[in-house]
């Protein structure tokens, strides 16, 4: 009965789109001297000045970070954490800078009497953040790879909050779809919401707290920020919107190297974050399934294809289920990789007809061998050097809080742990047992910062989107490494989206056909419309030297090269 409105309804938003969409992809940059891409013109624009300087990927990405900081308050930060992988003088390497659970932490904390969420505390005010990686990482990634002095990186992010930058039409948007929430918090209120009502399009946007504190960020590095006046305005802050960051909280963070998640897939070797991301856990198994099913020789349009990547979706997104911090998962990346356990979930998968996720989420299978578990920036630089990097507050303006003093929003990454077990989060994830709240820990995240190269040729990508991100990545690098799209078309193209639960598969609007969406209804498949899907930021070195980069049209955001050929 589902099936002929369905159809419908994606033949009409496939008509919308295409009107809608026309011209809205980005023209393919390539140049000599590396490459940035990143959320906003501004924060590109600092990477290609710092790679013109004379820094490397590392330099470049670091300071596109921090102004994405300045420029980007939804999604860039100093109040939040991420991810980065880095290839540096041919050594492959990630930093985990991803928040941590303050001590205060419990597991029920965001469950009332009758164990129901209460409320919005997950995600809404400072109760909602988890302990800041970012002044930490950043400064981390840059002292270990970088070569230009930190203050130099510091510079573009300063310049822009003390001279100030210009409110794009996607902050003022995003200030006007938040103001209910922003206007919750008076210290945010002051800022953002000016006269009550976000600062026009086109305005020069002036922070100067956010200025002082790059400067001390500058000359003292993270202690700036996790003791001292800034650390205790973030205490005093949270404290005062019924939070639980101290001082202590700050000053205990670490940032940890990791050794990459490194695979091969379709001739191409791979390097991703490991957990607490599962974004890269999920790739490699995608990949690494698809291409034992052969999935590169199907049709390249049509159900086949669609059918196989719903499949192995719906399996990768069930064992996230059983990922955390890799203190607390129940499974790790060895036995999720392992070639058993690859073989019998593929033995599970059939051609024809769609598995239902609620059998596959029961588990009868013993689970794996145990051990014992947004914005993104992609640089090369003219070395080859490349950083995948990918940091956010989780929500728009993460917990929409704005520490005054700090001139910075607090995350609400909190929200990313299972804080209700079993029940749907803001991405529509449900998560298990081995993701709820512990003190000290790390939320489990589906960013995906991701590598992959084969000989001289090499890529960095990665993307913001929540749930969604691991899929998109995944069809990017389809795309390119199966298909042999170019970069910014690999980008471009319409994309698909299953999570396991809800058990649907989600199709942008121009994705499918009607006929497909007929087949894959056929064969058990619940085809529903997207028009959310991640944003993608990539750089791609190629085998003559030279660079494209490419951002995302739905983001949008922004691609440079360095020496563009004329
Ligand atoms: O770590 C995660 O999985 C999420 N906090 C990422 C948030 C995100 O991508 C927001 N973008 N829409």
């Amino acid at each position: 009965m589902r099936r002929p409105i369905f159809t419908v309804l994606l033949s009409l938003a496939a008509l919308l789109l295409a009107s809608a969409s026309e011209g809205a992809s980005f023209p393919a940059v390539r140049g000599g001297g590396g490459a940035v891409a990143s959320a906003e013109e501004a924060s590109t624009e600092v990477g290609l000045e710092i790679l013109r300087a004379g820094g490397n990927a590392v330099d470049a990405a670091v300071a596109t970070a921090l102004a994405l900081a300045v420029v980007h308050p939804q999604a860039g930060n100093l109040g939040g954490g991420g991810f980065a992988v880095v290839r540096m003088n041919d050594q492959l390497m990630s930093l985990d800078f991803r928040e941590v659970a303050p001590a205060a932490a419990t597991r029920d904390m965001y469950l009332d009497d009758e164990g129901r969420p209460w409320k919005d505390a997950s995600s809404i005010g400072p109760l909602a953040a988890g302990v800041p990686g970012s002044p930490v990482g950043l400064y981390e990634l840059h002292q270990r790879f970088g070569a230009l002095p930190w203050p130099r990186i510091l510079r573009p992010a300063r310049q822009l909050a003390s001279e100030g930058f210009v409110v794009t039409t996607r902050l003022y948007d995003s200030l006007v779809e938040e103001q209910e929430r922003l206007e919750r918090f008076p210290e945010t209120a002051a800022v953002w919401l000016p006269d009550g009502r976000p600062p026009a399009v086109g305005s020069r946007m002036r922070l100067s707290a956010l200025a002082r504190t790059l400067e001390a960020y500058a000359e003292q590095g993270p202690r700036a920020l996790t003791e001292g006046p800034i650390a205790e305005a973030i205490e005093r802050a949270s404290a005062a919107h019924g939070g639980v960051l101290r001082v202590s909280d700050l000053q205990s963070y670490e940032a940890v190297w990791r050794p990459p998640l490194e695979f091969e897939a379709f001739g191409w070797k791979m390097a991703a974050m490991d957990l607490p991301a599962a974004g890269g856990i999920i790739v490699a198994q995608n990949l690494s399934l698809l291409e034992s099913l052969g999935w590169g020789e199907l049709p390249r349009f049509g159900a086949d294809r669609a059918h196989l990547l719903a499949e192995v979706w719906r399996r990768s997104y069930a064992d996230r289920f059983l990922m955390g911090d890799p203190r607390s998962s129940e499974v790790d990346s060895k036995g999720l990789l392992a070639p058993e356990w690859l073989a019998y979930r593929r033995s599970t998968i059939q051609r024809d007809k769609a598995s239902l996720s609620a059998d596959i989420a029961r588990f009868p299978e013993s689970p794996p061998a145990e051990s014992p578990d947004t914005t993104h920036v992609a640089v090369a630089d003219a070395v080859g050097n490349l950083v995948t990097l990918t940091t956010t507050l989780n929500y728009t303006f993460g917990c929409r809080l704005m520490v005054p003093e700090a001139g910075f929003f607090l995350n609400n990454e909190m929200d990313d742990f299972a804080a209700a077990p079993g029940r749907p989060n803001l991405y529509g994830l449900v998560q298990g047992e081995a993701n709820a709240v512990r003190p000290g820990h790390r939320m489990l995240s589906s960013m995906t910062p991701i590598l992959a190269w084969r000989g001289e040729e090499a890529v960095a990508l990665g993307g913001r989107g929540g749930s969604r991100i691991p899929t998109a990545i995944a069809q990017v690098l389809l795309h390119l490494l199966v298909d042999g799209d170019p970069l910014q078309a690999a980008v471009d193209r319409p994309r698909l989206h299953h999570q396991w639960l809800p058990d649907v598969l989600r199709a942008e609007a121009d994705a499918l056909s009607p006929e497909t969406v007929e087949e894959l209804s056929s064969r058990g498949h619940e085809v529903g419309i997207w028009t959310k899907d991640a944003k993608v930021n990539a750089v791609r070195m190629l085998e003559d030297g030279n660079f494209e980069a490419a951002a995302d049209p739905r983001g949008p955001g922004s691609a440079g090269v360095v020496d563009p050929i004329q």
